[in-house]
């Protein structure tokens, strides 16, 4: 099969095209031949070398991490799944596996059936981003319509799932975007849009409960100062250094710092599938042929868009 991969950590310029076999399944497992994956900014990081503690260093390296697609095979005990299902889900191990490919063998517990009204390119977005977002709402506890919250970066793919999740809670909102994702922020129904292109300064003192960060750009010590008295900082691009920093500051101060490390369970995937059914909606900005690979991450790399990148895989890719 082909599969996008890589012999060495680097710019886009390393990504190839490879021959590799087709993967074998084990009993708890399901083979889905993919139509979709998604580009996350983990897949960068991860390829320039930034995550080496977790990734390892052995290659090659396939690339992504949510896919959608249809079983192929299922194994003995992987049950739920039939063949011909049409299904999204993530590999198991985010930092050492990749769906870069046509086939991908994964548990059949982080495949999910695909709701009828999403594409396979909107199913392939979610599963990364959409548990990163229902463990963030999870992480800020009690959530009403007096709840102030800022969201920096709100329009990506996080902050799109993060910011409608949040709303159909009733939350106060205020979104932090490029000029590109400020009519899609209102769209979200977002209370406040600040334009960070602008120049707007994030300057109001002692105004939110809770502050997110998606950007990885602001820090606590920026978002501290516009933070209520008790309050948290969600902040899902922790410095390696800032993960034991932050619990032992927490001990100290009521303006928490909340290390955000999502993992892929099923209850998570179900609050996404609750939301879908209730219209969650997912910008899929570009799709790029399987052949554009390097075209595609240039592109996501990029940023400046609202959404999802995604590749597709036709039959003839
Ligand atoms: N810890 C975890 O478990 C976990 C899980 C998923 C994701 N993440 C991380 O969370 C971050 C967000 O993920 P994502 O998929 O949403 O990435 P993304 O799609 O690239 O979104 C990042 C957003 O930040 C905005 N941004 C860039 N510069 C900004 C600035 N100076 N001020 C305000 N906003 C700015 C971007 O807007 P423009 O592009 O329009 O400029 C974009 O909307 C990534 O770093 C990702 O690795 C962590």
């Amino acid at each position: 099969m082909k599969a996008i991969a890589y012999q060495q950590f680097g710019t886009t310029e390393v990504l190839q095209m490879l021959e590799q076999p087709k993967p074998a399944i084990t009993s708890d497992q399901v083979l889905v031949k993919i139509k979709a994956f998604s580009i996350n900014p983990m897949d960068w990081k991860i390829r320039k070398g930034e995550m080496k503690l977790m990734s390892g260093s052995r290659f090659p390296k396939n690339t992504g991490a949510d896919f959608a697609g249809i079983i192929e095979k299922t194994g003995s005990s992987a049950t739920g799944h039939s063949v011909g299902d049409k299904v999204f889900g993530v590999v198991k191990n985010l930092m050492k596996e990749g769906a870069s490919a046509e086939y991908v063998a994964v548990p059949a517990s982080l495949i999910w059936k695909k709701p009828e009204a999403l594409s396979f390119a909107q199913a392939a977005s979610l599963p990364v981003v959409g548990t990163a977002a229902v463990t963030a709402v999870e992480k800020m506890g009690k959530v009403n319509p007096e709840s102030r919250i800022l969201i920096n970066g709100a329009t990506g793919g996080f902050g799109m799932i993060l910011l409608q999740l949040l709303k159909q809670r009733g939350a106060h909102i205020t979104a932090v975007t490029s000029t590109k994702g400020a009519e899609y922020a209102k769209k979200w129904e977002a209370a406040e849009v600040i334009d960070y292109t602008k120049g707007h300064m994030l300057s109001q003192k002692n105004t939110y409960d809770i502050v997110v960060d998606l950007s990885g750009k602001m820090g606590y010590t920026t978002a501290k100062k516009m933070m209520k008295p008790k309050s948290i900082f969600i902040n899902p691009t922790p410095q390696p250094v800032e993960i034991p920093l932050a619990l032992l500051a927490n001990l100290f101060t009521s303006k928490k710092h909340i290390v955000l490390l999502s993992n892929s369970e099923s209850r998570y995937t179900e609050v996404l599938l609750d939301a879908v059914s209730k219209g969650l909606d997912i910008v899929i900005n570009t799709v790029f042929p399987f052949t554009q690979f390097r075209e595609a991450y240039q592109y996501a790399e990029q940023g400046g868009y609202v959404g999802k990148v995604v590749m597709e895989i036709s039959d003839n890719a």
